[in-house]
């Protein structure tokens, strides 16, 4: 079967399909045997690097990727010596770089920023870490590094450990094992879980099974053991999910394949937050003699700041720095392929492709509804203006709306149907969100308010008194 990903985006992992993973792999280990004989691949290609957050590994690995298949890259390293400075839109900076480069790589501390280049600019858009949402060709060469060592990326066990709410990396490393049939461990530092909405996507999405840990409480101080544990369950029951209370301990006496630590991402938070007092666990060589990790290896997105021991340099579990090694092979890899300059060709794949994506309806009207998320790029001053602000309605059961662009969901209080007023104002009737008759209105002629004020402002009353949904009395 040939594979093209040519004029294709990189926004989220969910962009690739596992085949579609596997087949980047397949090529980058084509071009890890000679990374110095790809000079004519993209030749006479032109990679525009926007690096509007700090970085080493990966603006210089697709610089680097870039240079060793024989394209050239232009970029930028600070917003302020950009035209953003003065205050144009990212919609506008899209649409100019697009015209000059044939591909571009972002990185940008909003959240939803490469997704609103995409939808602007005419050339294939990668996104290289957008706030803390999501960081996809990272997760790429991470699931390389798993691959390498265990031989297959189904069925793992993989603890995810640290900052895994502002970790980038984390989600969409979450979401692409989840497809691989993984069984993930969370351990967070207090305060840093990894977000609802995330959790929402890997048991909803996923068919994952969540499972809080209640172990003692000097379990937990010691570090140890980690608090949730997500099971996917694509074809089945987990063969350990029918016993919950067991489940997490049985698996972490088993040992985990690999153990994913993320640095704390003080960038993206007040430092006076909660979480910061109360520590945040060190992976050196004393935990390293768990019985549990004899097998385990250890992996890092880089850069670390404290949070995992230099005296695991030495230790062959290690594997980060072969981990952003990784990194060039797979993003010559993947540019060939979106710049079209390389399809391959591969067999049909017995993976299993979990990710079927789920379609949900899509709520646009302009009442109001605006995404919560100061981080987000909708709702920035210079973006303002030509962004709809747009979600999916992931769920009824409470009225749940994930924003398209930084996946961060609301839940709105107020509903009403454009079908049932017909223009006559005395028919027009709003109720609460958790009501029946959230359910009697069709997707597509449902509106949506944050405000009984925003309702009325529209010329809606008070619909008379509904119960609400589950309430039997
Ligand atoms: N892993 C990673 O994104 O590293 P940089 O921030 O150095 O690019």
């Amino acid at each position: 079967m040939v594979i093209s990903l040519a004029k294709r985006d990189l926004i989220t992992i969910e962009d690739l399909s596992n085949q579609e993973i596997e087949a980047v792999f397949a090529l980058a280990d084509e071009m890890a045997e000679g990374l110095r004989e790809q000079s004519n691949v993209c030749r006479g290609m032109i990679m525009a690097s926007l690096f509007f957050e700090p970085s080493t590994r990966t603006r210089m690995s697709f610089e680097a990727a870039m240079n060793r298949l024989g394209g050239r890259v232009i970029s930028v390293m600070e917003m302020r010596n950009t035209s953003l400075a003065k205050g144009e839109s990212i919609a506008d900076m899209a649409r100019v770089v697009g015209s000059y480069a044939d591909i571009i790589v972002i990185r940008h501390p909003w959240e939803g920023a490469a997704r609103v280049v995409a939808d602007y600019a005419d050339v294939p858009v990668i996104n290289a870490g957008d706030g803390g949402h999501e960081h996809p060709s990272q997760t790429l060469l991470d699931l390389y590094t798993i691959k390498k060592e265990r031989k297959t990326l189904e069925g793992l066990k993989i603890a995810l450990w640290g900052d895994l709410k502002y970790g980038r990396t984390v989600h969409s490393l979450a979401y692409a094992l989840a497809r691989f049939g993984a069984t993930m461990h969370f351990r967070p530092s207090a305060g840093f879980e990894m977000p609802e909405h995330v959790i929402r996507k890997l048991t909803a999405e996923y068919a994952g099974r969540l499972e809080r840990y209640n172990g003692p409480k000097e379990e937990k101080e010691k570090g140890l053991i980690p608090l949730d544990a997500i099971y996917v369950t694509p074809s089945g029951p987990h063969q350990l999910a029918n016993i919950p209370a067991v489940g997490i301990q049985i698996e972490l006496e088993k040992g985990v394949d690999a153990l994913y630590v993320t640095r704390l991402q003080k960038e993206r938070f007040e430092p006076s937050a909660e979480g910061l007092k109360k520590g945040y666990p060190v992976v050196d060589k004393k935990l390293f003699k768990e019985k549990g990790f004899k097998e385990t290896i250890v992996m890092h997105p880089l850069p670390r700041v404290g949070e995992l021991a230099y005296e695991m340099d030495s230790d062959p579990r290690s594997m980060y720095f072969k981990q952003a090694a990784g990194g060039v092979p797979i993003r010559m890899a993947l540019l060939s392929l979106l710049l079209g300059c390389k399809t391959v060709d591969i067999p049909e794949s017995k993976v299993p492709s979990f990710a079927k994506k789920m379609e949900h309806p899509v709520y646009k009207r302009e009442t109001g509804v605006k995404c919560q998320n100061e981080k987000c790029v909708s709702v920035q001053e210079t973006e303002r203006e030509y962004i709809k602000h747009e979600f999916q309605i992931v769920s009824n059961e409470p009225l749940t709306l994930r924003c398209v662009y930084c996946e961060h969901e609301i839940h709105p209080p107020y509903i009403a149907s454009s079908k049932w007023h017909q223009g006559l104002v005395e028919n027009k009737r709003y109720y609460k969100a958790d009501s029946f008759m959230l359910g009697r209105i069709k997707p597509e002629n449902l509106i949506i308010f944050n405000s009984e004020e925003k309702a009325q402002h529209q010329g809606f009353k008070l619909g008379k008194r509904v119960k609400p949904v589950g309430n039997a009395k």
